[in-house]
């Protein structure tokens, strides 16, 4: 299994286990991710195992999902949105080295994300002929307003922690080896605190009818990109040095 899942006191930690693939998702990875975040029975700790946290979706998926021909909600990466949109216990995130394309948009539905010095986020989707996904035209935008947000994307350069931090979309920077225990520490001071008042509290402060209806919009179009002669390149540039 490439995304392990342990429940221990009111967390549940759920580890990418892809290190070898840069803990790149695929459609296996997104089912049961997706299951994990909709039946987790307390606070959720999003890890990665490895250098980096992770190197977005599977090139090689995207190369089939060219071809989809159904609606956007049938694809598991968009169950995988859709639970990360919906979900009503707090997700706190642990980011090491690199976390790109939906392993950076991902945590813009997070609620505490912590990074290490080293760690890197980036959107590489107009560099791929691609657009934005994961509700980041919407979400991004209304974190860092819009002039950073329209930069972050269109130039897909890796944003340090230090920038992620001052701009909010990183709560904390610590240092590589003691990512793990203060992830471990801040999700266990919210498995402290009375679960159905947390769960209202979150949702008071999250719009998830908004955030879904936009990541639809935004994966109607992206997946019609995923067809352009652009990404088409793109990927098959990637996967010759593969
Ligand atoms: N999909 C599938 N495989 C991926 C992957 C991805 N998104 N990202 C990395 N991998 C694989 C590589 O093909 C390689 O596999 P191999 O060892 O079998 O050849 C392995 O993971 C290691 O990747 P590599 O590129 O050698 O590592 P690196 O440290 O030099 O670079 C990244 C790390 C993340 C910068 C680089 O892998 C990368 O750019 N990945 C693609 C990111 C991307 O564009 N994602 C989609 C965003 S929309």
């Amino acid at each position: 299994m490439s995304v392990k899942v342990t429940d221990t006191e009111g967390l549940r930690r759920i580890r990418l286990d892809r290190a070898a693939k840069k803990n790149a998702l695929d459609h296996h990875m997104y089912t049961t991710l997706s299951e994990a975040i909709e039946t987790s029975p307390g606070v959720i700790l999003l890890e990665a195992d490895g250098g980096d946290f992770c190197a977005g979706n599977d090139i090689v998926d995207f190369v089939s999902l060219a071809s989809h021909e159904g609606a956007v909600e049938d694809l598991p990466v968009f169950r995988f949105l859709k639970a990360l949109t919906y979900a009503q216990m707090p997700i706190v995130a642990a980011v090491q080295g690199q976390a790109v394309g939906v392993g950076t948009t991902l945590l813009l539905h997070c609620d505490q994300v912590l990074m290490s010095e080293e760690a890197r986020l980036s959107l590489p989707f107009l560099k791929l002929g691609l657009t934005p996904e994961g509700g980041s035209s919407l979400v991004l935008t209304q974190r860092i307003g819009h002039a950073r947000a329209f930069e972050w994307l269109t130039s897909g350069r890796a944003i340090p922690a230090s920038e992620a931090l001052s701009t909010g979309i990183a709560n904390r920077i610590v240092a590589r080896e003691a990512l793990e225990a203060e992830a471990l520490r801040v999700a266990s001071q919210l498995v402290a605190l009375p679960l159905s008042a947390l769960i209202e509290a979150k949702a008071l402060m999250r719009q998830p009818n908004l955030v879904w209806a936009q990541i639809v919009r935004e994966g109607e179009i992206f997946l019609a990109r995923l067809k352009s002669p652009e990404a088409a390149a793109a990927f098959a540039a990637f996967l010759k040095k593969a």
